[in-house]
C-alpha cells in the first residue's frame, strides 16, 4: 500500500531576515502514515507539535522555514508539501489534507455569515449550485450534530458558542471531502462539558469517512483513545514512535515512560477527587 504521507527528516527552523540568526525547532521527524491509519501526536507545550503540523499543511510563514521532506500522495501524483508552489499547495488543501486547530477562529471568518463559508468548499470542491448547494450546507451542519442548521447558517460566529464553532469548524474542514484530517488540540480551547462531545464527533467522522488522522494533544489519555500510534516530541525531537498499546503498556523511551506513568497517577487520583465531591 502506498503511504498517504511520508515525512522524512522534516524540521522546522526559525530563520531570521538576515539568515545570521537561526535555531532549529523541530529537528528531523520522520514517519509514514498508511490511508485509514489515525496517528496521534504527544509531548508538552512547546515540544514541536504544532509546528509539525503546520509544517504538513504547508502553512509555515516566514521566520519560519521547513527542511527535509513531507510527501502527500495526492490524485495527480505525489506532492512535497515543503517545495511545492503555493499554487499547488492551494491545489492540495481541503481535499486532500484539511485541519482543525485548537481555536476555531482560526479557521472560520467572523464577517461571513457560517452558510456562506461551508457554501465555498462545497461548490468548489463537489461542483454544488443552488438548491443542491443550500441543502449540503445544512446537511453539513446536521452532519456535525448541530441543531436549528438553518439558524446557524445564518449567523455570524460571534452569534454562536465555543463547542458550535468547533463543530463549524470540523465541518468546514470536511466540507472538500479530505483524504487526511489534522487536528490539532481541538478541544483544548473548549469547556470541560462539551470536549467529549466534540471528541465523539471527531472520531465518528473520521470512522465513517474512513479519514487518515494526525491528531495532536498534550494529553496522553485523548491521544490513546483516538489513535493506533504515537508519536512522542520533546523539545522539537522525535522521542519515539509506536503502536498506541505498545506505548502505554512497554514504553522504550525514558521520556515516555514519564509520561504514561504521569497520566496513570492522574487516572488514579481522578476517582479520589471525584468521589470526595
Ligand atoms: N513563529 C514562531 N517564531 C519563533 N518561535 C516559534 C514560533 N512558533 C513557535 N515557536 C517555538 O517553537 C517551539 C515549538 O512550538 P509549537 O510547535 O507551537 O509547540 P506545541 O508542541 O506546544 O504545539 C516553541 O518553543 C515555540 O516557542
Ligand atoms: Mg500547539
Amino acid at each position: 500500500m502506498t503511504a498517504l504521507l511520508t515525512l522524512d527528516h522534516l524540521g522546522v527552523r526559525f530563520q531570521s531576515a538576515d539568515g545570521a540568526a537561526h535555531s532549529d525547532l523541530v529537528e528531523s521527524v520522520s514517519f509514514a502514515l498508511q490511508p485509514g491509519e489515525r496517528l496521534g501526536i504527544i509531548g508538552e507545550s512547546g515540544s514541536g507539535k504544532s509546528l509539525t503540523a503546520l509544517a504538513i499543511l504547508g502553512l509555515l510563514a516566514h521566520p519560519l522555514v521547513a527542511h527535509g521532506h513531507a510527501l502527500l500522495t495526492t490524485p495527480s501524483g505525489e506532492v512535497d508539501v515543503v517545495t511545492a508552489s503555493q499554487r499547488r499547495l492551494d491545489g492540495v488543501r481541503g481535499s486532500v489534507v484539511s485541519a482543525v486547530f485548537q481555536e476555531p477562529l482560526a479557521s472560520l471568518d467572523p464577517l461571513m455569515r457560517i452558510g456562506k463559508q461551508l457554501a465555498w468548499p462545497l461548490s468548489h470542491h463537489r461542483g454544488l449550485r443552488g438548491d443542491a448547494l443550500r441543502r449540503a450546507v445544512l446537511d453539513a451542519l446536521v452532519d456535525v450534530q448541530l441543531t436549528n442548521p438553518e439558524r446557524i447558517a445564518r449567523s455570524y460566529i460571534h452569534e454562536i458558542s465555543g463547542g458550535q464553532r468547533q463543530r463549524v469548524a470540523i465541518a468546514l474542514a470536511l466540507a472538500a471531502e479530505p483524504r487526511l484530517l489534522i487536528a490539532d488540540e481541538p478541544t483544548t480551547a473548549l469547556d470541560v462539558t462539551v470536549q467529549a462531545g466534540v471528541l465523539e464527533l471527531l472520531q465518528r467522522e473520521v470512522e465513517e469517512r474512513g479519514m487518515t488522522l494526525i491528531f495532536v494533544s498534550h494529553d496522553l489519555p485523548v491521544v490513546a483513545g483516538i489513535t493506533d500510534r504515537v508519536l512522542v516530541l520533546r523539545g522539537g525531537r522525535q522521542i519515539e514512535l509506536a503502536d498506541t498499546t505498545t506505548l502505554l503498556t512497554a514504553p522504550a523511551a525514558t521520556y515516555t515512560q514519564t509520561l504514561v506513568a504521569a497520566s496513570r497517577q492522574l487516572d488514579a487520583f481522578l476517582p479520589t477527587i471525584e468521589g470526595a465531591s
